[in-house]
């Protein structure tokens, strides 16, 4: 993706005008990608610059992971809505981040649960608190959602419920344009322990099974892939091998910090991320989903040299979409004077990504279509695919020469 970019393009008459739009409406003004085209088919998705992640949807502005912050995602031009999936007790996929309900729920006010609470070994922690894998569906139906950091806002909190993979994979076959998904299998070793599935299913087996259920198929840019487009994303490598002998999706390998070892085969973050384990993994994934901060250290919030991930995960034909990019002062290293757009301007033109997890699909948006817009329309855009498509077609069929 990094080598497709087009070239930078910033019409200074289109941004102040842009600016006075925005200056004069109450509500912010994002301009849409997505208006139907006029033969009534839905416009593609975008392939010529990085991938605009809504990192559990628009949670910078809403409760996460609910309905109503992934529609605003794709309102304000993510290409791909991401989530965490877990499951009820019951056995129902859900999207949510947590295994347990009590950071981002209302549980503890909901008195009739007083007495599920327990405490399960997670990751080699012993933790306390409401699992989800302890409330059926219906159960977990009956909480509302509220937002994570105390310092967002906190209006909607108490309004949303929790959704399912199903409500929220209608929620992207629904939007007016191509959308993406991003669903991560989240915490498989725990949830495999803890919820069983009739003749003997695996979590990752009820993943993929929702998946084809809903037509999700074909490989990476293939003809299938575009008009369905997926990611599928663990941080457990032994999930990502499963499910690649079901589906030809493309899967990402998420990196978690560097004193964090993988939940399922206990390797640390130096192996993961060595030369000879992306040989490996390359053949079962397309890139790996790093957190930024070990692709860029920094020391007391400055930015330290950069290491050489992104350059070898490229030389090893692997994409880097990491995570996570925050608007907010506290997140924004100090580099960046506290702008956002400086932050992705560093990562897509100087680090050369190929997606960002954002919590702010709208900020990234404007900054791509004011920086990077389309070649030449939606014809550029899918001559562009189309290019991309024939060639990687050609590399995978010579990979598998
Ligand atoms: C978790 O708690 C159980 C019961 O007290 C104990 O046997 C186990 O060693 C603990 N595990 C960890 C990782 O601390
Ligand atoms: C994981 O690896 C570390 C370091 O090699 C080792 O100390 C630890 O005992 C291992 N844990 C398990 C559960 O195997
Ligand atoms: C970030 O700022 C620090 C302190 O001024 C400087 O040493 C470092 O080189 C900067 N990093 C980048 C990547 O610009």
């Amino acid at each position: 993706m990094a080598s497709s970019r087009a070239p930078f393009i910033l019409n200074f008459t289109a941004f102040v005008f842009l600016l006075l739009i925005v200056g004069c409406t109450a509500r912010p003004f994002h301009p849409l990608p997505s208006k139907n085209n006029a033969d009534g088919s839905r416009q593609p998705l975008q392939t010529f610059r990085p991938f605009n992640i809504a990192h559990r949807g628009s949670n910078g502005e809403l409760p996460e992971e609910t309905a109503p912050a992934y529609v605003r995602a794709i309102e304000e031009g993510a290409d791909f809505i991401e989530t965490d999936i877990l499951s009820s007790k019951d056995g129902v996929l859900i999207c949510f981040h947590d295994v347990t309900l009590d950071d981002t729920t209302d549980i503890a006010n909901h008195k009739e649960f007083a007495n599920r609470k327990r405490t399960y070994e997670v990751q080699g922690v012993n933790m306390t608190g409401f699992f989800t894998v302890d409330f059926s569906l219906k159960e977990l139906k009956s909480l509302r959602v509220k937002q994570r950091f105390s310092f967002r806002d906190q209006q909607y909190n108490g309004k949303f419920e929790i959704i399912t993979f199903e409500e929220f994979i209608s929620i992207a076959l629904g939007a007016p344009r191509v959308v993406g998904i991003y669903p991560e299998i989240k915490n498989p070793v725990f949830i495999n322990q803890h919820v069983k599935w009739s003749s003997g299913k695996r979590f990752e087996d009820k993943f993929v099974e929702t998946l084809k259920k809903y037509g999700y198929k074909g490989s990476y840019l293939s003809k299938d892939w575009l008009k369905k487009p997926a990611f599928v994303q663990s941080f457990a490598p032994t999930s990502l091998v499963y499910i690649s002998k079901q589906t030809d999706l493309p899967e990402i390998l998420l990196v978690g910090d560097i004193n964090i070892p993988t939940q399922d085969t206990n390797q640390s973050y130096w192996e993961i991320t060595s030369d000879s384990y992306f040989d490996y993994i390359k053949k079962y994934v397309v890139g790996i989903g790093p957190s930024k901060d070990t692709v860029v250290p920094a020391v007391n919030n400055h930015l330290q040299t950069p290491t050489d991930l992104v350059t070898r995960a490229h030389a090893h034909d692997l994409q880097v979409h990491p995570y996570t990019y925050r608007n907010e002062n506290l997140f924004l290293h100090l580099n960046f004077s506290q702008d956002p757009y400086e932050e992705y301007d560093y990562w897509i033109n100087k680090i050369g990504v190929d997606g960002l997890f954002t919590d702010f699909a709208g900020s990234l948006h404007n900054f791509q279509k004011w920086t990077s817009a389309k070649p030449s329309g939606d014809k550029g855009d899918r001559r562009a695919s189309k290019l991309l498509r024939e060639i990687s077609l050609l590399v995978s069929s010579y990979k598998r020469a």
